[in-house]
């Protein structure tokens, strides 16, 4: 595989705070000495956030991620992690709509836009996540949810310039249950999001990956999907060890 793809490592609230930090120093160490084409996004908790920014060093291969952001600027609202306040801790992307956040914390498609424009704002680049229940992949409609998802983002936002944008698509019965669609059925929700990109004229700066379920097995059937630009990885992203090997059969 020639092309550079994008692997963002979602580390949810798999560790503490101080666990977090280690992992971090670990990763940052081990992942300075491998050559590789491949760009590697680290999502840390959100508690470490800040932490962790004054551990990263700026480098062309790993950049730092969130895992959510505010809708909103600064203000009155309780709790919040804005996108000013990410960008100012050189986070240069953030994960949103994750499929985690929609179904515990009600987070909707109008919410996720307003995510996505609050970043853009901020010059981070999102990484929407958008993708199907298992109930409505076996009644067919994964495409209609695909495009409800998007629709919402890309009218809110398609008169900004936007740099980069990158939609994970993320089936939600695949995270976490070691089960993955077909190639071809990823290949075509990702024509299907670049068919809709391209009527609100931003396919230029999109990408598009996969996620859901992505180990150092299952990448060696996935890294064939032709659209791919890069996987969203959960559980294997949180030992180097399986990571690296993911990296070395995308290359093998
Ligand atoms: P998983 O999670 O790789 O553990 O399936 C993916 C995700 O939730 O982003």
């Amino acid at each position: 595989m020639k092309k550079s793809l994008y692997l963002i490592a979602n580390w949810k609230t798999y560790f503490s705070y101080t666990k977090a930090l280690e992992l971090f120093l670990d990763f940052q160490k081990q992942f300075s000495s491998l050559t590789t084409r491949h760009k590697l996004v680290i999502c840390p908790p959100t508690s470490a956030l800040a932490s962790i920014s004054s551990l990263y060093k700026r480098s062309e291969r790993i950049y730092l991620g969130a895992q959510t952001c505010s809708p909103y600027g600064l203000g009155a609202h309780t709790g919040d992690i804005d996108a000013q306040s990410l960008q100012e801790l050189n986070y240069a992307y953030c994960i949103i709509g994750h499929s985690e956040r929609r179904a515990s914390y009600g987070e909707t498609n109008e919410l996720v836009a307003q995510q996505t424009y609050q970043l853009l704002k901020h010059d981070i680049i999102p990484i929407v996540c958008v993708g199907e229940t298992a109930q409505e992949r076996s009644t067919g409609i994964t495409k209609q949810i695909i495009t409800d998802q998007l629709k919402a983002i890309f009218a809110k936002i398609h008169h900004r310039t936007i740099r980069e944008l990158l939609i994970a698509y993320e089936p939600r019965w695949s995270i976490g249950s070691d089960q993955t669609p077909e190639n071809d059925e990823i290949q075509e929700v990702f024509m299907h999001i670049h068919h809709i990109a391209q009527h609100y004229t931003i396919h230029q700066s999109l990408k598009v990956m996969y996620g859901g379920s992505v180990d150092a097995s299952t990448i060696n059937n996935l890294k064939n999907i032709p659209l791919l630009d890069g996987f969203l990885i959960g559980r294997a992203s949180t030992h180097h060890t399986q990571l690296f090997q993911i990296i070395k059969n995308l290359d093998s």
